[in-house]
């Protein structure tokens, strides 16, 4: 059934809506009334909503400008309660990514239906992928490839956005030192990552697209640009984070090429996440590293084993690990195969050019694909556009 958390830090005004969902069986009602000093209504919460509603007032207004900072793809869909007049928290609702704003007194079937059309949405937008976001790529060890898939990946999708006329994908090297995507695909970015990260607070689209390089393809790549050493703890996880709610405003997808450490940076990414690609090879040790990390994404980040997506590259029918033994170990039903081809992988990194545009038609190149469509769902029909898609349900109505 469909986890529904009302949250507020009036319990008097919560208790209607309480009493609403008491009195019917399509959701499951959780009433959480704030007391402590977190304004993240998810702050500790012992399971996953599948909505929030949050009541707010001119006097609470914290929990929303929280929630507005979040990235919204790695949040439950938002429902706003308020009383009349609420400008503020009208505001605040939509930049947060409200899909709904009801004004009380509410009536039971007006909360109903708000309900049922965001049950709707996210069911329609999880099978088609549509809703997009950020998607991490990380390998069960260094050297394993995820660079080469991330660029491979990415320019894909770039051929579907320019086909249904959406904006293009954007590739973020987090490799802050050795920035290989660049070499990857060829480009020679001047405003790089770690410049975008420190100027996030006046980054709008086009500011944004000043920083990082745009491919032929049409896909954009920031990464770092710098001939100084870079320590990941001098970088603020914060302003990642903001970035990144910049970045997936202004493009469907955003692949985050991700180094093979944790640490706040990443954690970040990864807790922001839509999907996370997991890339190893047949060996025990990569397959003893992926489990540990499936382990650590659940138990310290609150990541849903079903967020991951494993991915085998340079795979081999008669490799002594078979796809069976890491389907058992890794506890999952789907494992996507990447065949090796060595020689035209090497000569693609070494040219700049991605192997799917050399032969679209190999089995990489092919294998490549299924990861994309695997991500982002295989709809192609034109989305809507940017304004209609981030527009809530509230204001679209009185268009
Ligand atoms: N499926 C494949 N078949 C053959 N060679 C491959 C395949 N995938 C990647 N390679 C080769 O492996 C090399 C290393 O790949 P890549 O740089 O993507 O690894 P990585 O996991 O990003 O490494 P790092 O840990 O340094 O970030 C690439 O230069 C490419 O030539
Ligand atoms: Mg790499």
């Amino acid at each position: 059934m469909t986890k529904v958390l009302l949250t507020s830090r009036n319990s008097a005004a919560l208790r209607p809506l309480q009493q609403c969902l008491a009195q019917q069986s399509e959701f499951e009602g959780h009433a959480r009334v704030v007391t402590n000093g977190y304004t993240d209504p998810l702050h500790g919460l012992p399971f996953s909503p599948d909505i929030v509603i949050l009541r707010v007032d001119s006097e609470h207004l914290a929990e929303l400008t929280a929630w507005s900072t979040k990235n919204g793809a790695s949040r439950p869909p938002l429902i706003v309660v308020g009383p009349p007049g609420q400008v503020e928290a009208m505001r605040l609702a939509m930049r947060s990514g409200a899909k709904d704003f009801l004004v009380e007194p509410v009536a039971p079937a007006d909360l109903m239906a708000a309900l049922r059309q965001v049950r709707t949405d996210a069911g329609s937008s999880a099978r088609t992928g549509a809703h997009g976001g950020v998607y991490a790529i990380v390998g069960a060890a260094g050297g394993t490839g995820t660079s080469f898939i991330s660029a491979n990946v990415a320019r894909v999708l770039a051929d579907d956005s320019e086909r249904t006329g959406t904006a293009p994908p954007m590739l973020v090297d987090l490799d802050l030192n050795f920035a290989p995507l660049a070499h990857h695909l060829d480009l020679h970015p001047e405003r790089g990552l770690l410049q975008a990260i420190e100027e996030v607070d006046g980054l709008d689209e086009f500011a944004l697209s000043g920083f990082g390089a745009r491919h032929r393809s049409g896909l954009r790549l920031l990464s770092a640009t710098g001939a100084a050493a870079v320590l990941s703890k001098d970088i603020s996880a914060e302003k990642l984070s903001k970035l990144l709610d910049v970045l997936t405003a202004n493009h469907p997808q955003v692949l985050v090429d991700m180094p093979h450490v944790l640490d706040s940076l990443t954690a970040t990414v990864f807790s922001m996440s839509a999907h996370i690609v997991l890339v190893l090879q047949q060996s025990v040790l990569h397959v003893r590293n992926a489990a540990r990390f499936m382990n650590i994404l659940k138990t310290e980040l609150g990541v849903s084993p079903e967020r991951v997506r494993i991915v085998l590259n340079r795979y081999r029918k008669d490799a002594l690990v078979e796809l069976d033994d890491v389907r058992r170990s890794l506890n999952v039903d789907t494992v996507l195969t990447v065949p090796s081809h060595y020689r035209s992988a090497l000569e693609s990194v070494d040219t700049g050019v991605p192997l799917f545009e050399m032969d679209r038609n190999s089995a990489v190149a092919r294998s490549v694909r299924q990861i994309a469509i695997t991500l982002v769902g295989e709809d192609e029909a034109p989305r809507a556009g940017l304004l209609q898609r981030v527009l809530p349900g509230f204001l679209r109505n009185k268009q």
